[in-house]
């Protein structure tokens, strides 16, 4: 029997819904059962033998909230395999953010969750996505305009999650 996985996400502007995809993508080419998902759709994790939790962050606060995620299905969370990634523009762009912190305070958010996996990934800021508040902003803050997510990444990442989840 193959392994049920979720890949949750929280995604403002899309390029952490497209890096959701892709990671589950490389998890059912490795023969897993993948669902992907909005985080704020889950209602139940007792369907799957693991979670993959992915969410980007706007001015140094994740856009979701996992510690009330991790809090509200706790049970099952302390049970399975977790991993997580974080999308932002820190990776690019050290002024965003120390890319090691961000993690850290990801996986303090996860628990009880102990994630066998945490990373952050590069996003996307395209500044016509935004309206002209934000995109003054970006131009003040000199926040780099591009899709700088980096695809072999994120799917070497991915191909590593069945054996760290033990399957
Ligand atoms: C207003 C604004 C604030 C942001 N703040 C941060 C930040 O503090 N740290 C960071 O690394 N990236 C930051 N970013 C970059 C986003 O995390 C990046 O654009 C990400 O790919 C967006 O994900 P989404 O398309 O799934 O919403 C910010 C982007 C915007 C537009």
């Amino acid at each position: 029997m193959s392994a049920r996985i979720l890949v949750a996400y929280a995604s403002k502007k899309g390029s952490t819904a497209g890096i959701a995809r892709a990671v589950a993508r490389e998890l059912e080419s490795a023969g897993m059962t993948v669902d992907v998902i909005p985080l704020e759709s889950v209602t139940s994790l007792g369907a799957y033998d693991a979670l993959v939790l992915g969410t980007p962050v706007y001015a140094g606060k994740f856009l979701a909230d996992i510690p009330a995620f991790a809090s509200r299905f706790s049970e099952r969370i302390a049970r399975i395999p977790v991993a997580g990634f974080v999308t932002g523009i820190a990776p690019v762009w050290p002024e965003a953010g120390d890319p090691d912190a961000i993690t850290e305070k990801f996986v303090q958010a996860m628990a009880p969750g102990k994630p066998v996996a945490v990373t952050m990934f590069a996003g996307k800021f395209d500044p016509r996505e935004h309206g002209i508040l934000v995109r003054s902003l970006g131009k003040v803050m000199k926040i780099p305009a591009g899709d700088f997510r980096d695809w072999g990444s994120i799917s070497a990442w991915a191909r590593e999650l069945p054996a760290k989840m033990g399957f």
